[in-house]
């Protein structure tokens, strides 16, 4: 099996020094805590929170559905819209980008599937400009909210299903289908009522580990991706992560590394992909790293305020306006770099300044050679200046590989979670923003949080300017 390979070596004290770096004898030292982490994950495998770990196996007849359903759309519809935001977004998003056209929906109909949207915002702005490319008509709108009570979701709920009904009169069902929790929550007895086609995220997988449940296989079905190879790559990379050793388990490897990182203060972590199809997995994996580990208080409720702060970057685009922070600034991140061997397309610099040598190098190489170039040179210039970077090579962006890197990331996150003995599946400084939102529209069973922030301390004109 071909594989997402995992290179460390900039990270360990052969090559950042004893100072920066992560000596062999350190990770030795640490390997119980590893093991500790694995237990723990292997343990709660498929129950709690842990459902995700099931969803390349569990899957199959969801999957022919999906398949069933998105060829339809396919068929019959223009546009595909997902409202939805956070976990309900990020993965869509991020495997759309990966996957399709970098220009999918600008291309003849004859060369993609119908046209892709995710609003994940309630700007109005936004929103217009939506109505303003779309025919409501003709556009599936899938409604993604596992609590069916996210306000920005259920606000835009609100104004398709009010434009469908206007448009398509009784028959405004036909264009919309809910992702939601089955039991819980009002999109799932809107649905019921309404009787759209629903699918289901499963009760115990978040938000942020959705992706590999219809929250994501539908929309990626709806373009065309292969998403029972997306699969195949999850199930390989949990043939690929079986061993409670770190050394050759890669994503319990890259946990213990953040661990100890985070440990030498490098409280940040930037991911930059070398890849304009993977610019969105940095969107993706900031949610995944920053909501599972920014954690108050550990399992024995001690206040310990962990987490690393993510951060998005993309290569070579960043190299001119962050690598001068991460070459020069505090010693405090971990840059992780996603490589890929082999691009889709080819793109060869053509001859034709021989009389400039300075420019006339770069004639005759492929861009993808500058590409990868460019980011060996920020990984030595990095090195050099002793900051800690590792890099994650994919041999092609193809669903399988990708199915392998989202499962290696949310892996790392599992782990990671375990050996800094916190939640990863909670986000409670989340559902606090969203309790204050309902709090301030009035809602029904808040009226102690609008007391609550009613009672916060009111703002002077002393600090405005
Ligand atoms: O990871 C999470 O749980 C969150 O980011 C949610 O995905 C986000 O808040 C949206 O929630 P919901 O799907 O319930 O609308």
């Amino acid at each position: 099996m071909q594989k997402i390979r995992f290179d460390y070596n900039n990270m360990t004290s052969d090559y950042l020094g004893d100072e920066q770096g992560i000596s062999v004898k350190e990770l030795e030292n640490n390997a119980a805590i590893a093991k500790k982490a694995f237990d723990f994950c292997k343990e709660n495998a498929g129950k709690g929170m842990m459902g995700w770990t099931e969803l390349a196996t569990s899957q199959d007849e969801i999957v022919e559905d999906i398949l069933t359903t998105a060829a339809s759309i396919r068929k019959n519809y223009k546009a595909f819209v997902v409202l939805g935001i956070g976990g309900s977004a990020l993965g869509p998003i991020a495997v759309f980008q990966a996957l399709c056209h970098l220009h999918y929906n600008e291309l003849p109909e004859n060369k993609r599937g119908p046209k892709f949207y995710v609003e994940d915002n309630v700007d109005p702005e936004r929103m217009c400009a939506l109505l303003d490319v779309i025919d409501v008509k003709t556009t599936m709108f899938n409604v993604i909210t596992k609590s069916g009570a996210t306000s920005e979701t259920m606000s835009q709920y609100l104004i398709i299903t009010d434009l469908l009904k206007k448009a398509l009169g009784d028959d405004f069902a036909k264009n919309v289908i809910a992702t939601t929790d089955a039991q819980k929550g009002n999109l799932i007895k809107l649905a019921k009522k309404e009787g759209f086609k629903t699918y289901y995220i499963p009760a115990s997988v978040g938000g942020r580990f959705s992706e590999l449940c219809p929250v994501g296989l539908l929309p990626a079905a709806v373009l065309g991706i292969d998403i029972k190879e997306l699969l195949q790559g999850v199930r390989d990379m949990q043939e690929l992560s079986t061993s409670d050793d770190y050394k050759v388990n890669a994503p319990l490897c890259s946990a213990l590394l953040q661990y100890l990182s985070m440990q030498k203060g490098k409280n940040i972590s930037v991911m930059m992909p070398y890849a304009d199809s993977l610019k969105y997995i940095a969107d993706w994996y900031c949610q995944l790293w920053a909501e599972s580990l920014g954690k108050a208080v550990d399992f024995d409720g001690k206040v310990v305020n962990v987490g690393q702060t993510p951060v998005k970057s993309l290569g070579v685009t960043d190299q001119h306006s962050q690598v001068q922070l991460y070459t020069e600034g505090p010693f405090d991140k971990v840059v992780t770099f996603i490589a890929v061997d082999k691009f889709r397309s080819s793109y060869v610099i053509p001859q034709g300044l021989p009389d400039f040598p300075d420019v006339n190098f770069l004639c005759g190489n492929d861009l993808a050679t500058l590409l990868n170039n460019e980011r060996v040179a920020t990984e030595y210039a990095l090195t050099k200046a002793k900051r800690a970077n590792r890099t994650i090579y994919m041999p092609e962006v193809t669903p399988r590989y990708l199915g392998q890197l989202l499962y290696f990331f949310m892996l790392e996150t599992a782990y990671c979670g375990a050996m800094l003995n916190i939640d990863a599946f909670n986000q409670p400084g989340v559902e606090e923003g969203k309790k204050a939102t309902f709090a301030l529209f009035d809602r029904k069973g808040f009226e102690e949080k609008k007391a609550e922030l009613q009672s916060a301390k009111q703002k002077t004109d002393k600090f405005i300017i």
